[in-house]
């Protein structure tokens, strides 16, 4: 019989059964189920609510439970719907009368939702360690490569020179922010829903306080409709998740091409890459498309869950327990993702003679040569046409901008000089521009020491 078989006289549909139980994806919260029962339970004691020798029991008999399921001794039921009542069976299955008092003051509907917020502050705090570990490395790289141009892109069209360190840092920035993202989604997965009961709290006289510290909850949730109702939460995390892989496609996107003949930046590692069943030659860059390929379906995981939401009433709906298969699937590929990604990153070997190859030859000291006209007070605009006639001439006859003779620069205006070469070169042309956020050296140094900061303490 069905623990909640009272008001029902014909036995469910097997059907409907294997449809609505949750039990084969929510068995793996059992730690925090179990965690919320025994904080549950001891509150009952404390308030009389139960004796304190039924807490005895409760408690061992939950003990029990929690060392057979992480042994994988525990075989779940379909028919018993849920991890919540699950459990429930098997603790009275095991100490009898006593553990049919659990449930005093509780509903399934406050159960779950505290639950899964102990689930997303757990997942929370271990992919703020993941990306913790990314930054680390990106940074200990661009400490490696501050002296290392390479051409800065807009529209994939050389542009300007930058360094590998102020790319690579400008992946550090967005993880920074994706950490602060995270921090949030904690924040506010940390309000305990344990007491709304099923929408509308309870008559007993039950001190949510005493559980919420318990179980590690910084507030209570303040209104019963709402705690029961609230996957904000979860969204939350998703939305998290959801720009980590965006970050990290972005840059599995640029290694792709990287690892490319035609760019030639990066060569990845064996470990990280793959071979042709057919290509003798080949070796595919499979680790980060995976990864840019993982970042759709969470995505999708996202989409899904505010879509579940969107036109659920007051209080709990079971549309609500498909919030935790996209939930699951985003974690545990973001997750999956993080550690592959930043070892494929580690192990990677940069190509320094092509990047600055592709740095000299694609004009991206045009703007420092027009900046160069400016300073002997030609107006910008006119310096800008000077230098585009200039690339243009370049362009005709095969030649960069630092190849043309003097003679060649003065034919467009005679205030050219000797040091217009110094100007261009592509160390000054970066080292040039010092001013906060800029890749010359000394900022690139002052950025890495704030990563070191902000790895070291406070994040
Ligand atoms: N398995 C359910 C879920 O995940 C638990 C809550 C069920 N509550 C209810 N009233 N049916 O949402």
């Amino acid at each position: 019989m069905k623990l909640w078989g009272g008001r029902f006289t014909e036995s469910q549909s097997k059907a409907f059964d294997h449809f609505h139980s949750s039990i084969s994806f929510d068995k793996r919260l059992y730690k925090q189920d179990i965690a919320g029962s025994l904080a549950h339970a001891e509150m009952l004691s404390r308030q009389g609510i139960i004796s304190e020798n039924d807490f005895k029991l409760i408690s061992d008999g939950l003990l029990g439970l929690l060392e057979d399921a992480e042994n994988g001794k525990i075989e779940f039921d379909e028919a018993a719907e849920d991890i919540h009542m699950n459990l429930e069976k098997l603790l009275t299955e095991r100490i009898g009368e006593a553990g049919k008092r659990l449930h005093t003051g509780r509903s399934r509907n406050d159960q779950v939702a505290t639950d899964t917020r102990l689930y997303v502050k757990e997942e929370a705090a271990a992919l703020k360690n993941d990306l913790l570990h990314l930054i680390t490395v990106l940074t200990d790289l661009a400490e490696k490569h501050t002296g290392t141009i390479m051409p800065g892109y807009t529209h994939l069209q050389r542009a300007q020179p930058v360094t590998l360190a102020h790319h690579l840092l400008a992946y550090a920035e967005m993880h920074k922010r994706d950490i602060d993202r995270l921090n949030d989604a904690y924040r506010r997965a940390d309000v305990m829903p344990l007491g709304a009961g099923a929408l509308a709290g309870t008559t007993y006289p039950i001190d949510r306080e005493f559980t919420a510290k318990k179980l590690g909850f910084s507030k209570i949730c303040a209104n019963s409709l709402d705690a029961v109702s609230d996957r904000d939460f979860a969204l939350d995390l998703l939305y998290a998740l959801s720009v980590i892989m965006l970050h990290i496609s972005r840059f599995c996107e640029e290694i792709i091409l990287w690892s490319s003949r035609e760019f030639g930046f990066v060569e990845l590692s064996d470990a990280y890459s793959t071979g042709s069943s057919i290509m003798p030659q080949k070796k595919n860059p499979d680790a980060a498309e995976l990864a840019r390929g993982k970042t759709g379906r969470v995505f999708g995981d996202l989409l899904a869950l505010l879509t579940v939401m969107k036109g659920l009433p007051l209080a709990y709906n079971k549309d609500m327990q498909e919030d935790k298969e996209p939930l699951f699937d985003a974690a545990d590929t973001a997750r999956a993702v993080l550690p592959v990604f930043t070892d494929m990153l580690a192990t990677a070997r940069f190509n320094e003679g092509k990047m600055r190859d592709a740095a000299g030859g694609g004009f991206t000291n045009a703007t420092d040569a027009a900046d160069w006209l400016v300073g002997r007070g030609v107006p910008f605009r006119d310096a800008h046409e000077v230098i585009g006639r200039l690339v243009l001439y370049c362009s005709a006859r095969g030649k960069s901008l630092d190849e043309l003779t003097l003679e060649e620069y003065r034919e467009v205006s005679p205030l050219f000089d000797e040091s217009v070469y110094d100007a261009i070169s592509l160390e000054n042309c970066v080292n040039r521009r010092d001013i906060p956020g800029a890749p010359a050296r000394e900022r690139t140094l002052a950025l890495i020491a704030e990563n070191r900061r902000f790895l070291a303490g406070d994040n």
